[in-house]
């Protein structure tokens, strides 16, 4: 699928999923390449008139909202996020989610847990029955990687340092921690898969969205197709 289709897939889906935003709302405002174009969207709504409130899941997304014109407010201000729309990198048909390709899994998960609503917007070619396709992302503590690096290991779960440009030094998050990417093909049972990273201390988050999504909206040719949980 080339380059072009997926952006004309994540257009539409985002279309769609902005047009659901309603005056006075708190807005989380997911990251990656498939929310910021939702970010804009909503900023040329704000531009109309529209009145809302943001709350974004990385710097990134809080850099462009704001060239966007979106007023930004954080969760100590509004711990109650009414609607979330964020990508994903997987997703299969119980809207179970592998995110994190961009390391913004933290602050995007929770952004989600404090939202009523979590829509993920995406082309589809990131639909994958069985959930897999793509590495999945733990955050980690600097100072316990080599421990939890080893204990995946023996766990049956090799994994990747996530590193910059140059090759070697440690990407950081927006929290300063490191991401390991979990090399597994297939995720045959991501709840169980979740139990075993969330015991493991030194892991901050994990980058499996497991019953967090109320809806997906995937564009499909010159479709939107909407999924909901079973
Ligand atoms: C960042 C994410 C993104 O939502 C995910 O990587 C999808 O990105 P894109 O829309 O660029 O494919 O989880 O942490």
């Amino acid at each position: 699928m080339s380059d072009d289709s997926k952006r004309h897939e994540k257009i539409l889906a985002a279309k769609v999923a902005v047009s659901m935003i309603d005056e006075a709302m708190v807005v989380g405002l997911g990251s990656g390449s498939t929310a910021a174009i939702a970010i804009e969207l909503l900023g040329e709504r704000v531009e109309q008139g529209l009145d809302i409130i943001g709350v974004a899941t990385s710097k990134e997304s809080a850099r462009i909202a704001k060239h966007c014109g979106i007023r930004l407010s954080d969760l100590s201000h509004h711990p109650k996020v009414d609607l979330t729309i964020d990508g994903a990198d997987r997703f299969d048909a119980q809207c179970r989610l592998i995110k994190g390709g961009g390391g913004a899994l933290l602050h995007e998960k929770i952004v989600a847990f404090a939202s009523k609503k979590l829509i993920i917007i995406a082309d589809s070619s990131k639909r994958r029955d069985p959930l897999g396709g793509f590495p999945v992302p733990v955050e980690v503590v600097p100072m316990a990687v080599v421990p939890v690096k080893e204990y995946l290991d023996q766990l049956g779960y090799p994994s990747v340092l996530r590193v910059r440009d140059d090759g070697h030094t440690p990407k950081l998050t927006d929290e300063a921690n490191v991401i390991l990417d979990l090399k597994i093909d297939v995720v045959h049972d991501p709840e169980k898969l979740a139990l075993q990273l969330q015991s493991i201390p030194g892991i901050v988050e994990h980058g499996l969205f497991l019953g967090m999504a109320d809806m997906i909206l995937f564009g499909e040719g010159d479709h939107v197709i909407e999924m909901t949980p079973s």
